[in-house]
C-alpha cells in the first residue's frame, strides 16, 4: 500500500549559480562534497524516516544530474535502500542538459525515476548566456535523446519567459523549440527578479530592467492558446499536462499534503507541522551525522494560517478551491476579513465564483502571486 505521504530529496549543487536563482544550491564541484553529501542523506533518511512507499518522489534541487558519477550511483543505491521507489505513484527528477550522461540515465531509470524535469529555459544562445546556464542548445537536444533511449516515457521541459526585453516572436520560437522535442509536460515560468540575487542587484544598480509588464501579458496569453491548441492542459498557472499528465508530486504539494524532506535546506510537512533544514551543507551535514535531525526552524501552523496557505496555493490551480471541502479539511470556517476579501475579488472580477469553488479569472492568472498574497 502506497502511503499518503510525499518524500523531496533535495541535492544542492550545481555547476554554476544562476543569477536569477533563489533556490538553496551552491556550486561546489568537490567530489568530497559530494560523497559526504550523500552519505548524510542516508544518515537524514534513518533518522527522518519516511515511509518505505511513499506516494510520490521528488529528486530536486539544485542539480542532480551534477552529482559525480560515482555519487550519483551511491545516491540510488542509499535511496533504494530506504524506499521503494517501484510503488511510488511517481517518481520525479530535475536534470541540466550539460550534467545528462547516458550512465546516469540508466542508473536513474533502473532504480524507479519515472519522469524527469529537464531545465532548458532558452533555446536561443544570448539568452542563455544572460540566465548564466552552462549548456547550448545542441546539449538540450541530446539530453532529450539520452533520456528518450534510456527508456523515459515522462519528460517535462522547463522554460522561462519574460526575459528582459524579451519579444513575442521571441518567445514564439523558444516555445516551437521546445515544442518539436515532443515533450510530455512543459513548465512555462515568468521570469522573477527574486530578492538577494545577482540579477535582482544588477535590477537595483539599473543595469537590467525587467520586461514590460503588457508584454509578458501578452506572451502568457499566447503560450496558454499555443500550448491547448496543442494539447497541453494549463493545470496550474506556470504547468500544462500533455501525455505525461500533471505532476502529482507539485499537486500533493499545492493541497498541502504531507511530505518529508531530506536534503540542506528541505521542509516537511505534517498536518500543519513544518519543518526546514538548515541550508549550509556543513550545518546540515553536521548535525545529521552527529544523529541529529537535519531541521533547524519548525513552526506548527495555527488553522488560520493553513486556510491562508491553502488559499493561496490552491488559487495557482485549475480546480481552485472548493471553499466547503476546505472547511471540512481543516475544521475551521473561514474568517470575516478573507469571507470579505473574497467578495470584494468576485466583485473586482479578479476571481470567479462557481457554487462553493472559487477560481482566478483569466485575466488575473499572471498576477496569481499577489492576489493569493493577501490571503495569507
Ligand atoms: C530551481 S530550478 C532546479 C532545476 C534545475 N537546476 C534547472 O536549473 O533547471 C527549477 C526551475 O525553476 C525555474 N526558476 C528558477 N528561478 C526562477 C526565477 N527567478 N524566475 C522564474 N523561474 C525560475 C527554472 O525554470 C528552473 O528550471
Ligand atoms: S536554476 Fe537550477 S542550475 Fe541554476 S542555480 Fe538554480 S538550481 Fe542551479
Amino acid at each position: 500500500m502506497t502511503d499518503r505521504t510525499s518524500l523531496y530529496v533535495h541535492i544542492p549543487f550545481c555547476v554554476v549559480k544562476c543569477g536569477y536563482c533563489d533556490f538553496n544550491s551552491y556550486a561546489i564541484e568537490d567530489p568530497a562534497a559530494h560523497r559526504r553529501f550523500v552519505s548524510a542523506l542516508d544518515r537524514e533518511l534513518r533518522t527522518a524516516r519516511p515511509p518505505r512507499n511513499p506516494w510520490t518522489v521528488f529528486l530536486g534541487g539544485g542539480t542532480p544530474t551534477y552529482l559525480t558519477d560515482e555519487s550519483f550511483a551511491r545516491l540510488f543505491e542509499v535511496l533504494t535502500s530506504h524506499i521503494d521507489l517501484a510503488e511510488c505513484q511517481e517518481v520525479s527528477m530535475e536534470a541540466n542538459p550539460e550534467s545528462v550522461s547516458a550512465t546516469k540515465a540508466t542508473i536513474a531509470r533502473q532504480a524507479g525515476v519515472d519522469r524527469i524535469s529537464l531545465g532548458v529555459q532558452s533555446f536561443d544562445p544570448a539568452r542563455l548566456r544572460f540566465l548564466d546556464r552552462a549548456h547550448d542548445v545542441a546539449a538540450v537536444e541530446r539530453a532529450v535523446s539520452v533520456f528518450r533511449d534510456a527508456g523515459f516515457s515522462n519528460l517535462s521541459l522547463d522554460l522561462m519567459f519574460g526575459l528582459p526585453g524579451q519579444t513575442l516572436p521571441q518567445w514564439t520560437s523558444d516555445l516551437e523549440r521546445a515544442l518539436e522535442l515532443r515533450p510530455d509536460h512543459i513548465s512555462c515560468y515568468n521570469l522573477t527578479f527574486e530578492p538577494g540575487t545577482r540579477l535582482e542587484h544588477a535590477r537595483r544598480q539599473g543595469k537590467v530592467q525587467p520586461n514590460d509588464d503588457r508584454v509578458d501579458a501578452e506572451l502568457f496569453q499566447w503560450t496558454r492558446r499555443r500550448l491547448r491548441d496543442g494539447g497541453y492542459e494549463a493545470y496550474e498557472i506556470s504547468n500544462f499536462a500533455g501525455r505525461g499528465g500533471p505532476c502529482l508530486h507539485n499537486d500533493h504539494y499545492w493541497l498541502q499534503g504531507d511530505y518529508v524532506g531530506v536534503g540542506p535546506g528541505a521542509s516537511s510537512h505534517r498536518a500543519g507541522w513544518r519543518g526546514t533544514n538548515a541550508k549550509p551543507l556543513e550545518a546540515w551535514a553536521g548535525a545529521v551525522e552527529r544523529g541529529l535531525s537535519g531541521t533547524a526552524e519548525a513552526e506548527f501552523l495555527t488553522p488560520s494560517q493553513r486556510l491562508g496557505e491553502a488559499l493561496w496555493l490552491g488559487l495557482r490551480r485549475r480546480d481552485g478551491i472548493d471553499l466547503d471541502a476546505l472547511r471540512e479539511r481543516l475544521r475551521i470556517d473561514l474568517d470575516p476579513n478573507r469571507d470579505a476579501l473574497i467578495e470584494s475579488m468576485v466583485e473586482q472580477g479578479h476571481l470567479r465564483r462557481d457554487g462553493t469553488t472559487i477560481r482566478l479569472a483569466e485575466s488575473s492568472l499572471l498576477q496569481a502571486d499577489r492576489i493569493a498574497a493577501e490571503f495569507l
